[in-house]
């Protein structure tokens, strides 16, 4: 048997049209995983079905509109895997923020993944020893200039995942948090379109490790699926290659 083997597991991921999420299909699919993948844009979500070995169910839904995440949770199975990977990244200078930015940033980043995961409890969409993975982001803990919101609504995503873990371990479903550093996708270059090369050098220095990557962070959400962390509940892992190690 393989250390990490995820075989007969329904497992969902949301945002599995790229980044975190695609690279999270890729690994689970090889574990044997079956697979639902979520996310808006169809196109994408054919690309990471394409680099599949097995037939995934693909399912297009923006998960801050209510009708689609309903239709959503109504086609799934029961699950043993929940993998939260869907989310933006709004920079967006403190004094600024209004309304509407409160409303872009805590829609999916938050409010979607609270609605989506509790009403899948409630609908008993959840099997005995299901495992849950968020990600939240090590800026929740080491905050950056207009981060503000972003920062604010991992942070509350985090407190979520705690209580989830509290008030379902009874059937022995456990729940987690990721919080990465700077991961190599499409918010790592938004991120980059705001600095300029030599920032970009200082600040990768502050990486010990390096930059991560993709497959950094789907190792670990493995592991957190897998019978292999069934000890492991109400945590927040923090993968950022050595980025806060000054700061301990
Ligand atoms: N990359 C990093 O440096 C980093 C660091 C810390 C934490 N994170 C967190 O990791 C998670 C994955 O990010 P990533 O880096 O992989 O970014 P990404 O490549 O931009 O992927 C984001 C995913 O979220 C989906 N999404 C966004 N809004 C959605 C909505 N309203 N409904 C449904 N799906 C939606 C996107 O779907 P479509 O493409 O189909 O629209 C996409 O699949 C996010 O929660 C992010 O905050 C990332």
């Amino acid at each position: 048997m393989d250390f990490l083997e995820l075989k007969n597991k329904n497992i969902i991921i949301t945002g599995a049209s790229s980044g975190i999420g695609r690279e999270t299909a890729i690994l689970l699919d090889d574990l044997g995983a079956d697979l639902i993948l979520t996310g808006r844009n169809l196109e994408k979500l054919e690309e990471t079905k394409a680099q599949l070995k097995r037939e995934p169910n693909i399912f297009q839904a923006d998960l801050t509109i209510e009708e689609e995440r309903t239709a959503l949770i109504a086609s799934l199975p029961k699950l043993e895997g929940v993998v939260n990977a869907a989310g933006i990244i709004y920079p967006f200078p403190l004094k600024f923020i209004t309304e509407k930015h409160i409303k872009t940033v805590f829609d999916i980043n938050f409010k979607a993944q609270a609605l989506l995961n509790s009403a899948l409890l409630k609908q008993k969409k959840i099997a005995e020893g299901c495992s849950f993975v968020f990600i939240s982001s090590i800026s929740s803990q080491f905050p950056y200039q207009g981060g503000a919101l972003y920062t604010s609504a991992k942070a509350a995503l985090e407190a979520y995942a705690r209580t989830l873990a509290l008030e379902h371990s009874a059937k022995k479903v456990r729940s987690n948090c990721i919080s990465p550093g700077l991961v190599k996708t499409n918010i790592f270059e938004e991120t980059l379109k705001a600095s300029s090369a030599e920032e970009l050098e200082k600040y990768e220095k502050n990486y010990p490790l390096g930059f991560g990557e993709p497959i950094d962070v789907a190792n670990t959400i493995a592991f957190l699926l897998s019978n292999r962390s069934r000890w492991v509940t109400g945590q927040n892992i923090v993968l950022d290659g050595g980025l806060t190690l000054g700061s301990k």
